[in-house]
C-alpha cells in the first residue's frame, strides 16, 4: 500500500466527509496534536503525559518502519486535511502470528458520528484479508462508549485485570475483549 494514499471515503453521521488512509511522515504535527489532545482531556487511554515533538518523531519513525515491514496496518482518518482519528492492527509474532491486536482513538469533537466504528470495520476487514483468526484489545472498565462500540462489532469480554488502572482517585479494571474471525 502506498503511504498516504486514500483507501476509503466515508460520510459521517453529521455529514462531514472523512478520508481513511495510511499515515505518512508529514502527519507528524497532526499526530502530535491528536495524542496530546487525548492526554489533555483525560481520555480513557493508558498515556497520561503529553508527548514532545521529538518523542513523537521517534515513535512515528518506528511505526512507519513497522508498516513497511508488514507488521502493522495503520489507518488515520482525515477531515479537511487534518488527522482526526487513528486506528491500528498489530499482527502477533511467533506462536501468536494468527492474532491481531487493535487500537483506536478519535478526537473529541469528531466522536459519536460513526468514525470509530467505520475505522474498526476497516481493521476487521483487513484482518480477515490477511488471514488472522483472532483479534484482541484492552479497554478500561470505565470506557462505556468504547465498550459499546466494541461489543456492537462482535467483541466480547474474555478477561479482566482488576484494579489495573488508577485514575482520578479511582481504580478501574482493564477488560480484555476478543473476537474470533
Ligand atoms: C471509543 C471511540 C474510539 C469510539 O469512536 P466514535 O467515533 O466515538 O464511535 P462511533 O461514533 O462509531 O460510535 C459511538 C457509539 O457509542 C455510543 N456512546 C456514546 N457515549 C456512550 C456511553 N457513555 N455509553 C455507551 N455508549 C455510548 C454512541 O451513542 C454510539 O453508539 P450508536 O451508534 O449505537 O448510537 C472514541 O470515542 C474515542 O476515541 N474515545 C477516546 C479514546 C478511547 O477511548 N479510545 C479507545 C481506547 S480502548
Amino acid at each position: 500500500m502506498n503511504a498516504g494514499k486514500a483507501t476509503h471515503h466515508f460520510i459521517a453521521k453529521d455529514g462531514r466527509e472523512v478520508i481513511f488512509r495510511p499515515p505518512r511522515w508529514e502527519d507528524l504535527d497532526d499526530l502530535l496534536g491528536f495524542i496530546n489532545s487525548l492526554v489533555e482531556e483525560g481520555a480513557e487511554i493508558l498515556r497520561n503525559q503529553k508527548v514532545t515533538r521529538d518523542e513523537e518523531a521517534d515513535w512515528l519513525g518506528r511505526k512507519l518502519a513497522d508498516m513497511a515491514k508488514g507488521n502493522l496496518f495503520w489507518l488515520v482518518a482525515e477531515v479537511d486535511g487534518t488527522v482526526i482519528a487513528s486506528s491500528e492492527l498489530k499482527t502477533g509474532t511467533g506462536y501468536s502470528s494468527h492474532v491481531g491486536e487493535i487500537g483506536v482513538g478519535v478526537k473529541r469533537e469528531y466522536r459519536d458520528v460513526g468514525v470509530g466504528t467505520e475505522l474498526l470495520n476497516a481493521l476487521l476487514s483487513h484482518a480477515k484479508t490477511i488471514g488472522l483468526e483472532l483479534l484482541t484489545l484492552t479497554v478500561s472498565s470505565s470506557n462505556k462508549r468504547a465498550i459499546h462500540v466494541y461489543e456492537r462489532i462482535g467483541f466480547e469480554e474474555t478477561g479482566r485485570i482488576p484494579h489495573n488502572l488508577f485514575k482520578n482517585g479511582t481504580y478501574r479494571d482493564s477488560i480484555i475483549m476478543t473476537k474470533i474471525l
